[in-house]
């Protein structure tokens, strides 16, 4: 039988739980230490404070964040639905970003500001220095490599935030371009690698705090966390992965396994690679996979807009509409 404490903590009788909300009544305090059970019929428990009452069903743990609940995966097919396919049903797309770690929607109206529609479709824009959105195009003076024509290898982003932001949305309202191909890998599924691979490596990114930082001429961002972070239990809730803002210790150890992580999301058959045509709108977890792009020609023309938001709404979004 379950604890004493534990069964007089979660009477579910009206004294102890508000009925509208659901919420405790009884704070831990009023709980006897030396509570004791003097008698149980079914769910009804009378306990030694004199107390007379329910044990409900406890709720399931946990909160799904974690590498046991997703769908860790090597180069999957793109997940892909189309706009109306979407506002018909949204629920696989939804179950796709929370499972799989993204999804992929087809011809969304091209107007600018569509990205913002596409992500109040399943909970809020996560509002930051960058503004509600974000322009990827090529730029004269770019403050981020992401408005160059460069390639962008995979990475995280907003890695010197803290809260990350936990929701990526990009939408495509121009593409012309040679190249810039878009990639996607299981951040998830490397670590899981690397633990099976390189125990000691995992050991150093995991508890290795390493600095993320960004700058301009307003805006002054620091993060600190490991690469791959764990929870209590030791499984990966969080992976953080950018090159081009990480302010890495001064230890050789920690450049060969940081190397070795590298080598493992750079692995062939990791990545899956898609073109963004206008009207696609690539919707993923960011704090589980990387985003990584090839060069394009900066002669042509290629406009995407970029917003973030985050998990939390669209896990209540999942749980309310299914
Ligand atoms: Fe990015």
């Amino acid at each position: 039988m379950e604890p004493a404490v534990w069964l007089r903590d979660n009477c579910v009788c009206p004294r102890c739980r508000d009925p509208h909300s659901g919420q405790r009544l009884v704070a831990l305090a009023d709980i006897p230490a030396d509570i004791a059970v003097v008698g149980r019929d079914g769910a009804v428990v009378t306990f030694s404070d004199g107390h007379r009452g329910e044990v409900g069903e406890p709720p399931a743990p946990g909160d799904g964040r974690t590498e046991d609940a997703k769908t860790l995966w090597d180069a999957v097919d793109v997940p892909r639905w189309s706009w109306r396919e979407y506002l018909d049903d949204p629920v696989p797309a939804a179950r796709a970003v929370w499972e799989t770690g993204f999804c992929l929607l087809t011809s969304t109206p091209t107007q600018p500001g569509t990205v913002l529609a596409v992500a109040r479709s399943f909970g809020h824009v996560r509002t930051t220095n960058y503004g509600e959105l974000f322009d990827v195009r090529i730029e004269e003076r770019p403050n981020n490599l992401a408005f160059t024509g460069l390639a962008i290898g995979p990475h995280t982003d907003n890695p010197y935030r803290d809260p990350v932001p936990t929701i990526q949305l990009l939408h495509c309202l121009r593409n012309s371009a040679e190249g810039g191909e878009s990639g996607l890998l299981d951040g998830f599924r490397a670590a899981d690698l690397l633990r099976q691979r390189h125990p000691e490596y995992f050991r150093i990114l995991t508890s290795t705090p390493v600095t993320f930082a960004w700058s301009d001429g307003t805006t002054r961002l620091r993060a600190e966390k490991p690469i791959i972070g764990l929870d209590p239990l030791g499984r990966v809730r969080e992976v953080r992965y950018n090159h081009r803002s990480l302010r890495p210790p001064a230890s050789a150890d920690f450049y060969a396994a940081y190397r070795a992580f590298d080598d493992v999301l750079n692995r062939p058959g990791a990545t899956v690679t898609f073109r963004l045509d206008p009207g696609d709108c690539v919707i993923f977890d960011n704090t589980r996979l990387m985003h990584s792009r090839t060069a394009f020609t900066t002669a042509s023309e290629r406009h995407l807009q970029g917003c973030y938001a985050d998990l939390d709404a669209l896990q209540t979004f999942l749980e309310e509409s299914s």
